[in-house]
């Protein structure tokens, strides 16, 4: 299928930095809809500001990229009807993502491509009421989605193969890293991974095994380091199944495995330890802090996949 016009249903944080992906390519027209008035323009300035700073893109670059973006309250505009891929970034909650597709597919043609960038939600569940469900596929961006590679397209119990390759194809063609989740399970396949390691990191804390910052300094000056050049499995494959074998057989059954949120994390949330968001989680951080956590990521994400 030819992909030309791409709409972004929901043009909050991630919906402005997808649509700035799309648009790299002069081939696509991209369309944002969301329920409220939005400064998609403003937003996107902002969000790749630092991008223009180091000299990845220039000020025209971006002008260029937001000249193929349009936006729209109004469902019924063309910008909508005449999608012929929709990604949808609304809330995070199964009534309005399902009430949304049934919204579109009672304005899209029955071919047009429908993904969700729903972090967990089951694409499955998302699509259940959906009358041609074959067209409907997962597809998990991460924050900040403009720089972030990866994009997990997830398959549900319906999604036809046809589709899945279209989308990852489409994906391709704006130089992200789209990888086929093959089964609809919660977590898609980076977070499952992310998740179990965050599960332990937390239980190391609660142990008493070390603090907070230790924690994080034996992942960035270890294995972090790493990651991004040696994943686990080649890793496995580079130390021997043997050697793989025999730390498993030693270690995992010490390993944390709750099917549960750590305790922990219930008492800092009935503490009000939020995060960045209360200045206080499992470390104490100032708004000076936290503006320099943020600015480092993006400054290293830059630096890591462009080199400035
Ligand atoms: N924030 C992240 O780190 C992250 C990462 C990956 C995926 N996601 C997923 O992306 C989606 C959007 O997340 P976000 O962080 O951009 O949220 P956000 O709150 O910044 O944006 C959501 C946007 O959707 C709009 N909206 C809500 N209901 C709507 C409707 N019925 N029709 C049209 N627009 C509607 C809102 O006005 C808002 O602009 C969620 O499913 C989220 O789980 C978020």
């Amino acid at each position: 299928m030819d992909i030309k016009n791409i709409l972004i249903c929901g043009g909050g944080m991630m919906g402005k930095n997808i649509a700035f992906v799309f648009a790299s390519n002069p081939n696509y027209q991209i369309g944002v809809y969301d329920l409220y008035q939005t400064d998609v323009p403003g937003g996107i300035r902002t969000n790749t500001k630092q991008l223009v700073e180091h000299g990845v893109l220039t000020d025209a670059d971006v002008d260029d990229r937001l000249s193929r973006i349009s936006f729209t309250t109004d469902m019924d505009s063309e910008i909508v009807t005449k999608a012929d891929l929709v990604i949808e970034a609304v809330f995070e909650d199964m009534n309005i993502k399902r009430e949304t597709f049934a919204k579109l597919e009672a304005r899209c043609r029955p071919d047009t491509i429908f993904c969700t960038n729903s972090s967990v939600m089951s694409p499955s569940e998302i699509s259940r009421d959906l009358k041609h469900r074959e067209r409907f596929v997962g597809t998990h961006f991460w924050n900040p989605g403009h720089l972030i590679p990866l994009v997990e397209v997830v398959k549900s119990d319906a999604s036809s193969g046809e589709v899945a390759q279209t989308v990852m194809d489409v994906l391709a063609s704006v130089g992200k890293e789209p990888v086929l989740c093959r089964k609809d399970v919660p977590g898609f396949i980076a977070n499952r991974m992310q998740h179990a390691l965050w599960r332990e990191a937390i239980s190391i804390v609660e142990r008493g095994i070390a603090d907070a910052e230790t924690v994080d300094k034996a992942v960035k000056y270890a294995f972090g380091l790493r990651l991004p050049q040696l994943g686990p499995i080649t890793n496995s494959d580079m130390v021997g199944t043997q050697l793989t074998y025999n730390i498993h057989d030693y270690i995992l059954k010490d390993l944390e495995d709750s099917h549960e949120p750590s305790p922990l994390l219930k008492q800092m949330l009935d503490e009000g330890k939020l995060g960045f968001k209360s200045g206080e989680g499992f470390m104490k951080w100032t708004p000076e802090q936290i503006a320099k956590e943020n600015a480092d990521l993006n400054e290293y994400l830059i630096r890591m996949l462009y080199g400035k």
